[in-house]
């Protein structure tokens, strides 16, 4: 079980000290990944223009490039929603970086109104991710919208 009122903390104090978002993503990604058990994968994917471009991530190599609308992740930013996958091969569309990944969330993260980047984690067990394990990860989203400029 993960206390996420410590591993917010912990957030909070490894990206509050300054506000590019690459060095706090990456370290966010690799706080995730010592946090959290059964994953695959663990990062993020920055909007440009029409599409979600690979950002910092812990897991092996992953696609670069993910239009709107495509994916879990393509869905997740498009729609504006949080994408909680029980079972990955039952999605209509996912992207299979990983052969291993069977379930997987993903979290829309926000400057001001509009998507900028989406969190994703993927596990190799069906349903890792929890009604808990959604709201624990939507306030260590909160802090990683309030420490970054995203510009
Ligand atoms: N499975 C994701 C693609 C990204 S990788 O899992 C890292 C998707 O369907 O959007």
């Amino acid at each position: 079980m993960i206390d996420y009122r410590l591993f917010k903390e912990q957030m909070e104090a490894l990206t509050g000290t300054q506000s590019r978002p690459v060095p706090n993503l990456a370290n966010a990604s690799a706080l995730i990944w010592q946090t959290m058990s059964d994953l695959n994968w663990a990062g993020f994917y920055t909007m440009e223009e029409d599409a979600l471009y690979l950002g910092p991530f812990q897991g092996k190599t992953a696609c670069i490039r993910i239009p709107l609308g495509r994916g879990v992740c393509g869905t997740a930013a498009q729609q504006d929603r949080v994408l909680r996958v029980h079972d990955v091969h039952e999605f209509e569309g996912h992207i299979a970086c990983d052969s291993a990944s069977n379930s997987e969330i993903v979290l829309p993260i926000h400057d001001g109104e509009k998507v900028v980047a989406v969190l994703d984690i993927d596990s190799p067990l069906v349903g890792r991710f929890s009604a808990e394990d959604e709201e624990g990860l939507k306030e260590i989203v909160k802090v990683l919208e309030k420490n970054c400029i995203w510009d």
